[in-house]
């Protein structure tokens, strides 16, 4: 069984061999998660897995049996209100061709998880390994302060 935004699934053993990342986007149709390298280099398919920000092109679905896994999709309000990342991504605009986005949420979320008033460097040090091709970063890095002072002012 794997959790994905609070709906369980079954696995059978003919899908132990599929990468996490190929799954939820084919299987079921979560296309929020983004692969590019597929090789663990850019970090464009994060996702968290129980609270922890994975790159799921590195994972099989026989690694993540019995996890709790949330995506880009799960994040968001049930009305559709958005994550106060993703708000915030577009209010700094943080945000040029968005294929580096979800996996940048997902990792500052894991980081606003545990640290709730990051420094710029301590944001810096949780992205290190998203790479982003269009924004310089800074944008980015705004955007994670201004959730944060949102989140827990
Ligand atoms: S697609 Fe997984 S790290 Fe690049
Ligand atoms: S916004 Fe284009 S790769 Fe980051």
């Amino acid at each position: 069984m794997i959790t994905v935004n609070g709906l369980e699934h079954h696995i059978p053993e003919t899908l132990y061999e599929t990468k996490l990342s190929t799954w939820l986007r084919e299987d079921l149709a979560l296309t929020g998660t983004k692969i590019a390298c597929d090789i663990g280099v850019c970090g464009s398919c994060t996702v968290l897995i129980d609270g922890e920000a994975k790159r799921s092109c590195k994972l099989y679905l026989k690694d993540v049996l019995g996890t709790q896994i949330t995506t880009i999709e799960g994040i968001a309000g049930e009305d559709g209100t958005l994550h106060p990342l993703q708000q915030a991504f577009i209010d700094a605009g943080a945000i040029q061709c968005g294929f580096c986005t979800p996996g940048m949420v997902l990792s500052a979320l894991a980081l606003l998880m545990i640290n709730h008033h990051p420094t710029r460097s301590e944001i810096r040090q949780a992205l290190k390994g998203n790479i982003c091709r269009c924004t310089g970063y800074q944008q980015i890095i705004d955007a994670v302060e201004m959730a944060a002072k949102h989140m827990y002012p």
